[in-house]
């Protein structure tokens, strides 16, 4: 169980952001997501949201249903695409590396999961993920996001001309989770709120640039995953049982280490769908 030491009042003054240090990311500490929130303080969020991309509260204690709530304050909780096994709350989707009676109880297993933002391969991908820590592994198992707008501003002009009016297909390798027809998106998107463009390209999802032979697609593709994955564009997220972390698709990519397949995790993602098609930047 989390190590909470004293109980928290969800007042908005006792709120804390505390900035990763790294190219993305912040801690909001002082809140409990299990209780309901005031409104200053879901503002407080979106706007922290907003600046940091990333954002992850330790020490939280919550039922399927308080996370399902949280991630309301922030759009429509969705159930994901991919079929799980018949649960009480289905906008919770496990990922987990576990079976019982053979069967695994979650989606991703324990191997690396390579850069991507959720449900690319979607005409109308996710908006904001969360994600509570039940069991962590002792060894690998973090998660790594990159900023895909300070890697988008930091090309050289000449590739952001380039850029312009690109568009990349997206497909799953699990072929029945994708639509029956392929899924194409702006290489540059703008985000709707802060306006701000980033790239929206990564090696999981994103299969080739429309229009371009598939030698030239997949040389501007590999360069672009090598610029988006500089080390000045990381943060990597160290779990602990209790967070929960909440991320912005849409500014950001996102990977998962691998770990031992000895060794026990558990999470529980919930998923926002705000009807939204990827913006053209
Ligand atoms: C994901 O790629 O959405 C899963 C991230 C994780 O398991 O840490």
């Amino acid at each position: 169980m989390p190590d909470r030491k004293d109980p928290l009042n969800n007042s908005f003054d006792s709120m804390r952001l505390i900035p990763s240090g790294g190219a993305l990311g912040a801690e909001i500490s002082g809140i409990d997501l299990s209780l309901p929130l005031s409104d200053d303080i879901k503002d407080g969020i979106r706007k922290a949201l907003l600046d940091h991309c990333v954002l992850f509260f330790r020490g939280q204690e919550l039922s399927d249903e308080n996370q399902v709530q949280f991630t309301s304050y922030f759009g429509k909780p969705v159930q994901h695409v991919r079929k799980q096994r018949e649960r009480r709350v289905k906008e919770i989707f496990i990922i987990s590396n576990l079976t019982q009676n053979g069967e695994p109880i979650g989606a991703l297993g324990n191997d690396e999961i390579s850069f991507h933002s959720d449900l690319s391969y979607m005409p109308k991908p996710g908006t904001i993920s969360a994600l509570y820590a039940v069991e962590i592994p002792e060894v690998g198992g973090a998660t790594q996001w990159c900023n895909c707008q300070a890697a988008y501003e930091a090309l050289a002009p000449s590739m952001k001309g380039r850029l312009q009016g690109l568009r990349a297909v997206h497909r799953h390798y699990v072929e029945e989770q994708n639509p029956t027809y392929l899924v194409d998106h702006p290489v540059v998107i703008r985000h709707p709120e802060s306006g701000k463009k980033s790239l929206y390209v990564g090696p999981h999802l994103t299969k080739h640039i429309v229009g371009m032979s598939p030698e030239d697609s997949e040389e501007l593709l590999g360069e672009l995953f090598a610029h988006q994955t500089k080390p000045e564009f990381l943060w990597t997220h160290q779990w602990q049982v209790g967070d929960l972390v909440m991320w912005d698709n849409r500014p950001t990519m996102h990977r998962r280490e691998p770990f031992p397949a000895t060794e026990r995790r558990i999470m529980k993602r919930t998923q926002v769908f705000n009807d939204e098609v990827p913006v053209d930047g």
